[in-house]
């Protein structure tokens, strides 16, 4: 019953031998880059038969030089993929109640549930922070959840949530998920919070390298906060959580940051052509922008589970079908901004449904 409460894109969500381009995973548009697959082809036999590092040292040295500023290993945490530090933020400081911004990304939702805590969901207001609300709410709650870039709508605005970290009480954590935040357009290029996680002691920021380098099927992501706060949430993890082949491939990945940079200018380019064709050459479909690297579609005429099933049965495309976020309906889908020529492909598949 909690499982059903919380779906995801990603092949595995249909029958995988029907897909072939893959929309519905927000993930860097390259993939995983060349030089980390030689290094993992590599190292291969080796990784494979010996136990990781279960404190992660190669990597968080490697993250300490790619965030700068005043932070030290016992910062950060790593994990298997964000969705493992989600888990154990959880585990380490929600008992009784949370706040949710909704719609947004449902790990939040089953975490908490899964250890019996009651949500409160607070609606976006034209998909930005309701603070106001969120703050009334905080007062009987041990955490707040804020995605930014919230999947699947896009960046919030930076002040509105510095606002809720300097009024909320201290014993109130917030998690602020960054997952998306390196795969922002190298323009707008949003302010990050793992600056302020010493000043503010009761804030962890989540990354994931899942994401931003292409390492889906590997599995990795940090978080940072102040030593204190880190330190709990590391009372949860599993010995050897994270294999040899994730953490090289992560030390890799920030040794090669072309690789991010380059995707980060694909994005933006790529992003505005889609909006372009969506929002002013066909009929039934607009795009919202996001600044990030997936953005919705609204449909007028279409239902977003038929079209999903469509585009996948006569394109092969898998598309992100919006209907089970709360707060949302079945008039949207969400898309990963993808190569020129997977986007072509969407196009083409959405043209030729555009009545
Ligand atoms: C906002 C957000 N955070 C975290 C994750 C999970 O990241 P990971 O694959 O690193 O566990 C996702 C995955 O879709 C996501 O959308």
């Amino acid at each position: 019953m909690i499982q059903n409460s919380c779906s995801h894109g990603g092949v595995y969500t249909v029958n995988p031998s029907q897909v072939k381009i893959d929309f519905s995973s927000n993930i860097n548009p390259f993939g995983t880059s060349k030089v980390v697959l030689n290094a993992l082809r590599k190292n291969l036999s080796k990784l494979s038969s010996i136990y990781p590092d279960n404190e992660h040292v190669a990597l968080k040295k490697k993250l300490l030089d790619y965030l700068g500023g005043n932070l030290s290993q016992d910062s950060i945490n790593v994990g298997n993929g964000a969705t493992e530090l989600i888990y154990n933020f959880v585990r380490a400081f929600v008992r009784n109640q949370v706040v949710i911004p909704s719609p947004t990304f449902c790990e939040y939702e089953l975490a908490s549930r899964k250890i019996g805590a009651k949500i409160k969901y607070i609606p976006l207001k034209n998909w930005n922070l309701d603070i106001d609300r969120i703050l009334e709410k905080s007062d009987k709650s041990d955490a707040i959840f804020l995605c930014n870039p919230n999947n699947p709508t896009g960046i919030f605005t930076y002040q509105l949530i510095e606002r809720l970290i300097e009024k909320i009480d201290e014993s109130v954590k917030i998690l602020i998920d960054e997952s998306f935040i390196e795969l922002v357009d190298e323009i707008k290029c949003a302010r990050s919070f793992i600056d302020k996680v010493n000043e503010f002691q009761n804030i962890v920021v989540l990354r994931s390298m899942t994401k931003s380098f292409g390492l889906a099927g590997l599995r990795l992501g940090y978080c940072v906060s102040h030593p204190s706060i880190a330190r709990k949430i590391s009372n949860y993890k599993i010995t050897w959580n994270v294999n040899g082949l994730a953490q090289l491939a992560g030390v890799i990945a920030l040794e090669d940051l072309s690789h991010l940079r380059r995707a980060q200018k694909m994005i933006r380019v790529e992003r505005k052509f889609m909006h372009e064709v969506l929002n002013n050459k066909l009929r039934s479909f607009s795009a919202y922008d996001s600044d990030v690297n997936y953005y919705l579609i609204q449909m007028r005429n279409c239902n977003s589970t038929l079209l999903r099933d469509l585009l996948l049965e006569r394109n092969g495309i898998l598309v992100r079908d919006c209907s089970d976020f709360k707060g949302m309906n079945d008039k949207y889908i969400r898309v990963a901004v993808k190569t020129h020529n997977e986007n072509l492909q969407l196009l083409n598949s959405l043209e030729v449904i555009d009545i």
